[in-house]
C-alpha cells in the first residue's frame, strides 16, 4: 500500500499527542533553558544579500485585504526585491524588540507557539529584474537572503509538484519549512502540529499582503517531500518542507539544472538535539514519494459539506465597509501581538461578525469544490452585545451562527484552554474542529497536514481581523477531546485543530 494511505498512522500520531488534565499531569517534560534552540537559521559561510529596508506601505485596509486573500488575486504583478522584501517582512520578519533584563526578546509579524520560530521560508526564483535566479535562503536575523544555488531550479519544483501550473508560471516560489527541535523543545512531539500551526499564522498574513498588492498566489501542499528537501539541502530527519506558495504567474519555467547535495554549514542550535520518532514517523506516512502520486493526489473527490442549521440561527452583522475601520494591512501586522490577558468585557456582534468573516477560502491545491472549507468554526460567546451566552457553530453560507446550548462558559472556556485564564476571559473563542475521517480518506495522511494548516490560515486571518478592529487576540492550546465532547453532539467524531480567543485587550497585573 502507497505510505500515504495507511491511514492507521494519523490516528496513532494524533491519539499520541493529544492534550488531556492527565497527560499534562503525569508529564516529566521540563524546559531545559541551558538547551534552548536558537529561533534562527544562520548559514554563518554564505554572504547576505539585505534585503531593501524602509518599506512604504500598500495602504490597502487590512480587512479588504483578508477577504481579498480568500481567492487568487487576478494581478500579473512580477516581484522584484523590493516587493519580496515587504512579503517577507510582514509575514515573517521581526517587527518588535522587547527589552528585558536579560536581553532582547525579538517579536514577528506572525504569532508563533512559544515564540520559538521554527519556521523558515526560502525562495527559489528565476531572474527577477534585480536579483538573479536561484535558491535563497531568508535570514530572519539579518534581514537578508543568503544564495544556497545559483541557477533557475523553478522547473525542479514544477516536477516535484507534478507540473502544478501556478508553479509552473511563477517567477518566484516561496517555501516554508520547519526544524522540528527549535519547536519540540518545548512542545515535545505535539510540535509536528506546530509545524502547520506557525506556518498557517504566516501565510495568512502572506496571503494578506499577496492580495494587497495583486501578487497572484496559491498555498500548495502536494509535492514531492524528498525532491523539495533536496533543492533545499535540508537534512529531513530535522527539517522539512511544508508547503509551496508560487508567486506571480508571468514567467514560464524551463528544465532545472542537475540538483546535486549541498553541504552548508549552519549555526548549531543548541548543545544537543532530542529526536521525537513520532514527529518523523508522522510526516514520513503523510510524504508523497512521486509525481504520479500527486498528481492523483490533487485530483480527488471534495468532502461533504457541513449539515444544514437544525437549531437557533442568529444572523450576522458585519461592519459595512464605511463604518470599518481603514488601518492598512501594513499597521495591523505591525501592532499585531498575542493578548496576554483579556478584559471581561463584551465585543459587539458587528465587531464579532467582521472578524468571523476573515474565515474563508484559500487559494490552495487542497480546496473543495465551492470553496467548502475541511474546518468547521465553533465558538464559545461570553461577552457579545446582542448574542446569548453559549455554544455556537458558524454557518458562513447563511452568514449565521446556530446557537448549540446557551449558558454561560468562562469557566469551561478556561479548561478547555488548557486551564487558562485567557479562553475563560476572552469575549469569545473561535475553534476549528474538523472531521478527520472523511478528510484522510480524500488525502490520505496528507490530509492531516491539510486540515491543522487550513485552520491556521483561518486563526492568522482571525488574529488579523481582530486587530484591524482595534480588539486582541490569542491563539491557544487545548485539551483535544474535551473539546470535542463540549461541542457533541453535533461536533461528535471531529478532531480539534486550531483556538483563537479574542476580546479586549487588558494590562496584565504585575505577578
Ligand atoms: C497556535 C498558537 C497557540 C498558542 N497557544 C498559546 C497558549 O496556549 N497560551 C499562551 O499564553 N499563548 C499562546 N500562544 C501565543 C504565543 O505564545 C505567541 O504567539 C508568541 O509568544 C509570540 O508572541 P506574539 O504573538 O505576541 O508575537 C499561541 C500562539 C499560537 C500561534
Amino acid at each position: 500500500m502507497e505510505t500515504n494511505r495507511d491511514l492507521e498512522a494519523t490516528w496513532e500520531y494524533h491519539e499520541g499527542t493529544k492534550h488531556s488534565f492527565q497527560s499534562l499531569r503525569s508529564s516529566r517534560h521540563f524546559l531545559d533553558f541551558e538547551n534552548k534552540p536558537l529561533p534562527f537559521k544562520i548559514y554563518p559561510g554564505l554572504e547576505p544579500i539585505p534585503l531593501p529596508q524602509g518599506l512604504e506601505p500598500s495602504g490597502v485596509p487590512a480587512l479588504e485585504a483578508l477577504a481579498a486573500s480568500a481567492a487568487e488575486p487576478k494581478g500579473e504583478r512580477l516581484p522584484d526585491l523590493k516587493l519580496l522584501a515587504r512579503l517577507l517582512h510582514y509575514s515573517a520578519g521581526i517587527t518588535k524588540r522587547i527589552r528585558y533584563s536579560q536581553g532582547e526578546m525579538l517579536f514577528r509579524a506572525a504569532s508563533c507557539t512559544g515564540a520559538l520560530y521554527h519556521i523558515d521560508l526560502y525562495l527559489v526564483c528565476g531572474d527577477l529584474p534585480d536579483l538573479e535566479a536561484g535558491v535563497y535562503h531568508f535570514g530572519v536575523h539579518d534581514f537578508a537572503l543568503r544564495q544556497l544555488r545559483r541557477g533557475d531550479f523553478r522547473g525542479e519544483l514544477v516536477r516535484a509538484t507534478a507540473g502544478e501550473s501556478a508553479v509552473a508560471l511563477a517567477p518566484a516560489i516561496l517555501i516554508c519549512s520547519s526544524t522540528f527541535w527549535r519547536n519540540s523543545w518545548k512542545y515535545q512531539a505535539r510540535a509536528y502540529r506546530h509545524c502547520f500551526w506557525d506556518s498557517g499564522t504566516i501565510l495568512a498574513n502572506l496571503l494578506a499582503m499577496t492580495a494587497a498588492h495583486r501578487v497572484p498566489a496559491r498555498v500548495l501542499c502536494g509535492f514531492v517531500d524528498g525532491w523539495v528537501n533536496r533543492l533545499l539541502g535540508l537534512e529531513p530527519q530535522r527539517e522539512v518542507a511544508l508547503a509551496l506558495i508560487p508567486l506571480g504567474r508571468d514567467s514560464p519555467t524551463g528544465q532545472a539544472p542537475d540538483v546535486e547535495p549541498l553541504a552548508l554549514e549552519t549555526t548549531p542550535l543548541s548543545r544537543s538535539e532530542v529526536d521525537y520518532p513520532a514527529i518523523r514517523a508522522m510526516h514520513e506516512a503523510s510524504s508523497l514519494a512521486e509525481e504520479t502520486v500527486v498528481a492523483a493526489w490533487r485530483g480527488a473527490a471534495s468532502v461533504a459539506p457541513l449539515a444544514s442549521p437544525s437549531g437557533r440561527l442568529f444572523p450576522l452583522r458585519p461592519l459595512n465597509d464605511r463604518e470599518a475601520p481603514h488601518d492598512s494591512i501594513e499597521e495591523v501586522i505591525s501592532r499585531r501581538g498575542s493578548s496576554r490577558r483579556f478584559a471581561r468585557q463584551p465585543i459587539s456582534l458587528e465587531q464579532l461578525s467582521t472578524a468571523l468573516s476573515s474565515i474563508g477560502g484559500i487559494a490552495a491545491d487542497f480546496t473543495q469544490s465551492g470553496g467548502r472549507l475541511l474546518n468547521d468554526a465553533y465558538i464559545i460567546v461570553n461577552a457579545v452585545e446582542g448574542l446569548p451566552c453559549g455554544s455556537y457553530v458558524y454557518h458562513p453560507d447563511e452568514g449565521a451562527l446556530e446557537l448549540l446550548r446557551e449558558g454561560e462558559f468562562r469557566d469551561e472556556a478556561g479548561d478547555l484552554g488548557l486551564e487558562q485564564a485567557l479562553p475563560a476571559d476572552a469575549s469569545a473563542n473561535v475553534f476549528f474542529l474538523a472531521d478527520l475521517a472523511p478528510i484522510l480518506e480524500r488525502f490520505g495522511n496528507r490530509g492531516y497536514r491539510v486540515a491543522q494548516l487550513e485552520a491556521a490560515i483561518n486563526g492568522g486571518r482571525l488574529y488579523l481581523a481582530s486587530y484591524a478592529l482595534g480588539l486582541g487576540a490569542t491563539g491557544l492550546t487545548f485539551y483535544d477531546d474535551d473539546v470535542t465532547d463540549f461541542f457533541s453532539p453535533h461536533a461528535e467524531g471531529k478532531s480539534a485543530m486550531f483556538l483563537v480567543a479574542l476580546g479586549h485587550p487588558a494590562r496584565k497585573t504585575p505577578g
